[in-house]
């Protein structure tokens, strides 16, 4: 057989496959709540207090998961959370997996397929990103308004499963007007005032050089990050309505005479995280409102 007809095969079992697997995993997950949420959140790192505090939680390892992409390093990959925040039940997944990590993108995009098997209409995204924009300062939270994708790769090549949604899902509105209306009013009530960008997703793990932030600007982009985009991209097909957040955790490459590190990344997402739990405890209850 060829290489691209072996190749081919196995795309298409390990998609025809995806589905059932999906489906199992949600079905387990259900059967260990009463809750039966309707709103997805994933945390990105530092944020795991949101997940804590949830009242009446079930906490799942991904390793007991069924289908749950198996971690790479020693630690935990991460747990899914059900829990009510201010008294809505939410699905919360605490840990995500990135494409650079060299899990495959079907891997990187299962959990979100289970929150979406589970029944979940509304997703919550969070990131770390670079702050390409020149009016973002360090620290601030960015409402993702449309994305960019430089991942070289899109999660839904391969078989295509009706039944996760359309072979070629429009994306005109990935990122929910809506939704993103809820949480800046949420912010304003807070004292945030939340902008708006579009964030521009690349493999990583290796930072940007200053030439490539500077042809990201030119093409568009606000934001720069490691993740988010396969995952929405999955969300859409399956029909979730979206909401992105970034705390810009860094100014991006090139922008200050100083190089970025993982630390600086998680010190400023460490300084935020109460703020950024805040915004989220705070947009549950009305966007529970209106998927009613
Ligand atoms: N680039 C890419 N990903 C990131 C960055 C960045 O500057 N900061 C946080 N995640």
């Amino acid at each position: 057989m060829s290489a691209a007809r072996k190749s081919r095969s196995r795309n298409s079992r390990a998609g025809a496959g995806l589905f059932v697997r999906a489906e199992r995993a949600a079905k387990f997950v259900l059967a260990r709540t009463r809750l039966r949420p309707r709103i997805g959140v994933v945390l990105g790192s530092g944020l795991g207090a949101f997940a804590e505090e949830l009242a009446g939680a079930t906490r799942l390892d991904y390793s007991r998961i069924p289908g749950f992409p198996v971690s790479t390093v020693e630690s935990h990959a991460g747990q899914m959370y059900i829990g009510a925040s201010g008294g809505v039940p939410v699905a919360v997944l605490a840990g995500r997996l990135h494409f650079y990590e060299g899990y495959s993108m079907d891997e990187v995009t299962f959990p979100v397929r289970v929150l979406g098997r589970m029944g979940i209409r509304a997703l919550v995204i969070t990131n770390a990103a670079g702050g390409i924009s020149p009016d973002y300062r360090q620290g601030a939270l960015v409402l993702i308004r449309d994305h960019v994708n430089f991942q070289g790769t899109n999660p839904l090549i391969g078989h295509n499963d009706e039944r996760f949604g359309l072979r070629f899902p429009d994306m005109t509105r990935a990122y929910s007007d809506r939704l993103r209306h809820i949480a800046r009013e949420t912010g304003a009530r807070q004292g945030m005032s939340l902008a708006e960008g579009v964030y521009a997703a690349v493999t990583g793990p290796s930072f940007e050089t200053p030439a490539e932030i500077r042809a990201l600007r030119t093409l568009g982009a606000d934001l720069v990050g490691m993740s988010t985009v396969p995952e929405v991209i999955v969300a859409r097909q399956m029909g979730l309505e979206v909401l992105g957040i970034s705390c810009v955790t860094n100014l991006a490459a090139g922008i200050l005479d100083q190089p970025i590190t993982h630390e600086e990344v998680l010190e400023t997402g460490w300084r935020v995280h109460t703020q950024f739990t805040a915004l989220l405890r705070g947009v549950i209850p009305p966007i529970a409102e209106v998927l009613k």
